[in-house]
């Protein structure tokens, strides 16, 4: 089974991207054949960005996903923008993707409407972009958080509608989403993802954050009124902290529940902070370890890129053939 997944190197990466999804690149490394794992640097570039920032964002990437866990030995780790063939095959697979599905990714019309700056073609193209990350390693499954769900289901179209127009070139890949942990909601504002470009840091833990930071937002997280902790359509932020509890201690949300009957909120949001801190410790030695030697990150970056393109130039050699681009093969 092949694998792949895609990162951007924007800003510090969060809880929520942690056990969203790269808990679970962490657990394809070795059911990948192989396991492929990109740092989005073109995906970066869709909004206002600080171009001498963007090479060392994806340093920091690139070294917490080696310290959650990757071995660049077991999976393919690299930079998108290293793979040429990726924006190559966008462009080929605009051809098979409707304007109309792209009017409707809500991720576009979210983005789009917080810009004050120029809204670019590039972040309404987005979503062909991650198609093409994924279909240019045909793909069997994609690992994401639920935010990704409408555009996995795009690349999904997309992989269709070509097969049909230019016969079975390209893997219809699956998704995989985690059962609990896929949405983890801002401590602040539990209606809301957590979230990189969040109003406020208050409500948002990351994977860097020192332990007294992130015990102090932790213990600070809205609760919600009553004192059960109880997960319920009515009460998003307790339902968040049993699920970040659950998933950070390897247990279910109902062994949670149980174990905090009666007990109150104050109780309870102790030992989520105590959990969380110790969950992300070890990350953030073995970060701080990593992130130093630039050098041997960005040769990691190279080797993977290397390997990452022996595979993404086949299918792209098939992909110009049954479209009949270039010379016959
Ligand atoms: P990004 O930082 O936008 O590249 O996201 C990387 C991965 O984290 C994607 O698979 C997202 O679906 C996932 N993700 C982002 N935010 C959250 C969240 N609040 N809860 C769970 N997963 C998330
Ligand atoms: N859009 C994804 C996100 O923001 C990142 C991404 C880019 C991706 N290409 C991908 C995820 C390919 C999965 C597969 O989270």
């Amino acid at each position: 089974m092949r694998i792949f997944s895609g990162i951007q190197p924007t800003g510090q990466k969060h809880l929520g991207n942690y056990i969203g999804a790269i808990r679970q690149y962490v657990e394809g490394q070795d059911k990948g054949d192989p396991a492929i794992y990109c740092v989005v640097d073109l995906h970066a570039i869709t909004v206002p960005y600080d171009p001498q920032r963007l090479r060392s964002n994806v340093y920091d990437t690139a070294a917490i996903l080696i310290a959650a866990g990757l071995d660049p030995s077991r999976c393919i780790l690299f930079r998108q923008s290293d793979v040429r063939e990726h924006t190559e095959l966008t462009w080929l697979l605009s051809s098979v993707t409707a304007h109309g599905d792209l009017n409707r990714m809500t991720q576009f019309k979210d983005k789009s409407a917080k810009q004050r700056e120029l809204v670019s073609a590039g972040l309404y193209f987005y979503p062909v972009l991650m198609a093409a990350d994924i279909l240019a390693y045909r793909a069997d499954m994609v690992p994401v958080g639920d935010d990704q769900r409408q555009h996995l289901e795009l690349a999904r179209d997309v992989a269709e509608r070509f097969n049909e127009r230019f016969g079975e070139v390209l893997t219809v890949p699956d998704f995989t989403i985690p059962e609990v942990g896929a949405r983890i909601m801002d401590l602040q504002d539990p209606t809301s993802k957590m979230s990189t470009t969040a109003a406020s840091d208050a409500g948002v833990v990351r994977v860097l954050d020192p332990p007294r930071t992130i015990e102090k937002r932790v213990k600070s997280a809205v609760t919600d009124s009553g004192a059960e902790v109880r997960r319920a359509p009515d009460k998003p932020g307790v339902t968040n902290l049993i699920e970040i509890l659950s998933v950070v201690r390897g247990s279910t949300p109902e062994e949670v529940e149980a174990e905090f009957d009666g007990q109150g909120y104050g109780t309870f949001k102790g030992a989520v902070a105590e959990a969380v801190v110790e969950y992300l410790a070890p990350v953030r030695e073995r970060y701080e370890a990593l992130r130093g030697d630039e050098a041997k990150l960005e040769q990691t970056l190279l080797d993977g890129a290397e390997r990452a393109r022996t595979i993404a130039a086949e299918v792209l050699a098939d992909v110009r053939d049954a479209m009949g681009v270039g010379p016959a093969a």
